[in-house]
């Protein structure tokens, strides 16, 4: 049986998928759509009737506390196709857990580029790591348990993917699992992502994704 699958990528990794289209795609005919269109893959899975197809497993896109969007279309789309949902930047980069530096990061690093990073806005969003870190403190947790247990109480269908290079980051981060939230916690880390400042991409690669 031929495996075939589909791609639907958007925005600034449109062309990344693309490219994987074309070296793996082709005569095998294994990949037959990649998307591009901000915001609506809902809509482009409609168009492209993707799903009867070939099933979506998944569907990757940015979501964290100070990361919603993805509320307004793309999840409930996922909700009413069946497509798992897997949250990428679930930590905000980082930021979210109370350890980020700004001015320590490395000079190559892609976050001295992202507005919300800059020495500026950083300083603003700390106040978002503040209430973070007070829910933390009230449950004897981290606040990268606290930020991945706000993302894993959005249900069983959503499954971030949190980043690093440390096990025992791996470790800690597994612990989210069995942190539970409050009504009262969870109401206060609701409010939060209003409160950011800065896009979550620099103003070129958000050209990209609004394409
Ligand atoms: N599809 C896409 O367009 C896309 C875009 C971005 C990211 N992703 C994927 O999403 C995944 C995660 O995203 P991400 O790495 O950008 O952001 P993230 O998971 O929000 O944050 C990763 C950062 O948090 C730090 N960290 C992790 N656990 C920590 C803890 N318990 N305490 C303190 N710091 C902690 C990491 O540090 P260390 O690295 O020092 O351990 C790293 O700096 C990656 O697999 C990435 O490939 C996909």
């Amino acid at each position: 049986m031929m495996l075939r699958m589909i791609i639907l990528i958007t925005g600034a990794t449109a062309g990344f998928g693309l490219a994987i289209a074309r070296r793996f795609g082709g005569e095998s005919n294994r990949i037959i759509a990649v998307g591009r269109r901000k915001d609506r893959l809902d809509a482009l899975v409609k168009e492209l009737g993707a799903n009867a197809v070939h099933p979506i497993a998944a569907l990757q896109s940015e979501y964290s506390l100070w990361e919603r969007r993805v509320e307004k279309h793309v999840l409930p789309a996922a909700r009413e196709l069946g497509v798992g949902f897997v949250p990428y930047s679930p930590l905000g980069r980082g930021f979210l857990t109370g350890t980020i530096v700004v001015d320590a990061l490395e000079e190559n690093d892609a976050r001295r580029r992202h507005p919300r990073f800059s020495r500026e806005n950083a300083l603003q969003n700390e106040r978002i790591v503040e209430a973070v870190r007070d829910v933390a403190g009230e449950l004897g947790a981290t606040p990268a348990q606290v930020a991945l247990a706000w993302v894993l109480s959005h249900g069983n269908d959503v499954v971030p993917i949190p980043g690093t290079k440390r096990v025992k980051y791996v470790e800690e981060n597994a612990g989210a699992l069995g942190l539970h939230l409050t009504a009262d916690q969870f109401a206060r880390l609701e409010g939060l992502a209003a409160q950011t400042v800065g896009e979550r991409y620099p103003p070129e690669t958000m050209a990209l994704i609004e394409q």
